[in-house]
C-alpha cells in the first residue's frame, strides 16, 4: 500500500514537472512570436537586398541564372535576411521575409528557367520541423508518462 502510494506521488510529481516543461517551451516559443518586431525587421531587411544588388553588379548579368556563379553572395544574402529577423526577433524564415527574398528572386532571377536555377525551398521544412520539435517531444513524455504509470503498476 505504502509503495503504491509512493509511486503514484512519484507519477503526479513527474507529470507535473513535464507539464511545467511543457508550458516553459510554449509560452517561450509564444512569446517570440508576439515579440517579433515586423516593422524593425521589414525597414532592415532592404539593406540585405541592396548589399546583395551591389554584389550581384559584379556579376555579368548573363550568368545571373548560373548558380555557381552568385551562390556565395546568395548565401552573405540569405545570412543577412537571417541576422535581421532574429535582431528583430523573429523566426526565420517568416512569411514576410519570405515575400522580401520573394521579391529578390523576381528581380534577378525571373528570366531563369528552373532547369538553370534549382531553388530547393528549406523554409518550408524548416517551419514544418520548428512545429513538429514540440509535438514530438509532447509525443515522447506522453509515452513516458504511459510508460512509468505502467511499470510502477508492475513494480506495485
Ligand atoms: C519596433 O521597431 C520600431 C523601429 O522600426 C520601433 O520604433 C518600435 O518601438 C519597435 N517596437 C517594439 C514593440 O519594440
Ligand atoms: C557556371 O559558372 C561556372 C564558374 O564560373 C562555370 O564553370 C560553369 O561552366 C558555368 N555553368 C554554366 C551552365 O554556364
Ligand atoms: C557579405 O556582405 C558583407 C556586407 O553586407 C560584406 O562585408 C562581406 O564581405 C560579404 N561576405 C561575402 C562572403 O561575400
Ligand atoms: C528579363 O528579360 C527582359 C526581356 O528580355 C529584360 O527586359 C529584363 O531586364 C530581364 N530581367 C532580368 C532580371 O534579367
Amino acid at each position: 500500500m505504502e509503495t503504491h502510494a509512493f509511486w503514484l506521488v512519484q507519477l503526479f510529481l513527474f507529470v507535473l514537472w513535464v507539464n511545467g516543461l511543457m508550458t516553459l517551451g510554449f509560452t517561450g516559443a509564444h512569446q517570440q512570436v508576439i515579440v517579433c518586431n515586423e516593422s524593425l525587421m521589414l525597414e532592415k531587411l532592404p539593406r540585405c537586398g541592396k548589399s546583395f544588388e551591389e554584389m550581384m553588379k559584379k556579376v555579368d548579368s548573363k550568368k545571373w541564372c548560373n548558380l555557381t556563379e552568385f551562390i556565395p553572395y546568395y548565401d552573405n544574402f540569405s545570412l543577412c535576411t537571417e541576422r535581421e529577423a532574429i535582431a528583430a526577433r523573429c523566426f526565420w524564415p517568416n512569411r514576410l521575409a519570405q515575400g522580401f527574398i520573394i521579391g529578390i528572386h523576381k528581380q534577378f532571377f525571373s528570366n531563369c528557367t528552373s532547369e538553370k536555377v534549382h531553388w530547393e525551398d528549406p523554409p518550408d521544412e524548416i517551419l514544418i520541423t520548428l512545429i513538429l520539435i514540440p509535438v514530438f517531444l509532447m509525443v515522447t513524455m506522453i509515452s513516458l508518462v504511459v510508460w512509468c504509470s505502467k511499470r510502477s503498476d508492475i513494480l506495485v
